[in-house]
């Protein structure tokens, strides 16, 4: 028996904006923040290499390492207000006017171009910030895969994912502290899903979490970033970030693929609600409230103007959509999306994102996005 959604995601309905917007990060000067790990270690004394795609990963990853201090061109100058202004993710008062989007009577009415300006600087902030923190929670997961998976090959690749998202924190900090200034708190919304992940004792569940959903949502989004960011510093650092990522959900799917080929339909479930409630909370963080509390509007007001309160053109977004472009393929390789009669499928087709189901997996996307051996090569 499928669990409600309510159970699954703390509310009756997906689309229950004050439900959302009542979870706020209330501890943002906390320094550490303790999670609850239940997995048991697991030693495995069976040293045989047999899952090839997987030795194919491991080796890829021995080969693809890069350093963040060394690859990247630090001595690019960054100008946050220009990159601001040049931003294609800029709004501004013309444009969206020019969609029909109304701002009299709200506190966005008297926002002058200065003020998109300094929008788009704080949500550049914000969502790298967002960025940093996933990062840091790939680093807690793929260590604790290390830990938890029961095979060798697995564990080999997961200790080289280690160093990829050690490096990864190491990059978006380096880039937020020097280039811009300072970070973000973590989103709520993040926050749990990332400690759920991590609450979990069982080892295919910190994969789901993470590899599939996490991962999967990141690459796309580092995809759309690094396409409209006209920083060469950032294009840079966001295209080495993504070619280890797409090793990353590639581990994702060869791992899951051969262990839910076994699963019960019950046990399927289980990891259907799953996908889910990341989905879900991956997609309420979008409406990246901080920001407006940052620029003093009542993020309500911005909610109404951007139409988000209205859950049709908020699932019809295609920026938002797009962000799901990895997951879903993905899901459906691993079976999540037409078990159970398609429980999956059906949720996600009220968060409007099923579209992209026949789109190319992530089985074997690294082989075409390997910054490192491009650059090795020339090319
Ligand atoms: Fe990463
Ligand atoms: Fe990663």
């Amino acid at each position: 028996m499928a669990r409600s959604t309510k159970d699954i995601i703390g509310r009756e309905d997906v689309n229950d904006l004050e439900a959302i917007l009542e979870l706020t990060n209330s501890d943002v000067d906390e320094v550490v923040h303790v999670v609850q790990d239940n997995a048991d270690a697991i030693f495995t004394w069976d040293y045989e290499r047999s899952r090839v795609p997987l030795m194919k990963l491991y080796e890829k990853a021995k080969a693809s390492q890069w350093n963040g201090e060394t690859d990247l061109d630090w001595s690019i100058d960054v100008d946050p207000d220009r990159l601001a202004r040049e931003s294609l993710m800029r709004p501004t008062t013309e444009g969206l006017a020019a969609l029909g989007i109304d701002l009299s009577g709200t506190a966005l009415a008297k926002f002058t171009d200065d003020n998109w300006t300094e929008f788009e600087v704080e949500r550049q902030k914000w969502s790298l910030s967002q960025f940093m923190h996933g990062e840091q929670g790939a680093l807690i997961c793929t260590a604790k895969i290390v830990e938890t998976v029961p095979w060798i090959d697995a564990k080999y690749y997961a200790a080289t994912q280690v160093m990829d998202e050690a490096r990864h924190v190491e990059v978006f900090a380096k880039y937020l502290d020097t280039k811009l200034d300072g970070h973000y708190p973590i989103n709520h919304h993040l926050k749990m899903l990332l400690d759920d992940i991590i609450n979990d004792s069982r080892w295919d569940m910190t994969y789901l979490g993470m590899q599939i959903m996490v991962e999967g949502l990141a690459l796309a989004s580092f995809g759309l970033a690094q396409q409209n960011t006209p920083d060469p510093l950032l294009r840079q650092l966001l295209r080495y970030v993504m070619s280890d990522e797409a090793r990353h959900v590639a581990f994702g799917v060869l791992s899951l693929k051969e262990y839910y080929e076994q699963l019960t339909d019950a046990e399927m479930l289980d990891r259907q609600e799953f996908a889910f409630e990341a989905a879900v909370r991956m997609r309420d963080r979008f409406l990246q409230q901080e920001v407006w509390e940052r620029m003093g509007v009542p993020v309500r007001d911005a909610i109404r103007v951007f139409r988000q309160d209205d859950p049709e053109i908020r699932n019809q977004d295609p920026f938002q959509q797009l962000l799901f472009s990895k997951i879903v393929p993905n899901c459906k390789k691993l079976g999540l999306l037409d078990a159970n009669g398609g429980w999956l499928r059906k949720r996600f087709d009220t968060l409007g994102v099923t579209q992209f189901e026949d789109w190319v997996d992530t089985g074997e996307e690294y082989e075409t996005l390997d910054a490192v051996a491009l650059d090795r090569a020339g090319a």
